[in-house]
């Protein structure tokens, strides 16, 4: 079996059909979708030579009302449920995100 290499130190999925649902809802207009939103505020780039994996996917079977459903790879066990509007500081700090952000 092949190996790729990645930069990634954490991954997080989002559920992108929550976000579609939502139109928008993030970031400083509150017109964005999480995972765009959230890779903005973090300077996260997409792929495997990011610092982190923040990815977007199909629905993840939890289909929360008006919010996006969101897995953090390092914690399977408990899923976030993240209304719109919601601090994306806080988000990534919860995420382990935000010690990537200086990358
Ligand atoms: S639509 Fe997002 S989990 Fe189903």
């Amino acid at each position: 079996m092949k190996r790729a290499r990645a930069r990634w130190s954490r991954a997080v999925l989002v559920c992108g059909k929550c976000s579609k649902k939502l139109d928008g809802g993030f970031g400083p207009d509150g017109d964005r979708p999480l995972a765009k939103a959230l890779r903005k505020r973090l300077g996260l780039k997409k792929g495997p030579k990011a610092a982190a994996g923040l990815v977007e996917t199909r629905c993840l079977g939890l289909c929360p009302k008006r919010a996006v459903a969101v897995v953090d790879a390092a914690r399977p066990e408990e899923w976030l449920v993240v209304p719109p509007g919601a601090d994306l500081d806080a988000l990534a700090e919860t995420l382990g995100l935000a010690a990537d952000r200086s990358v």
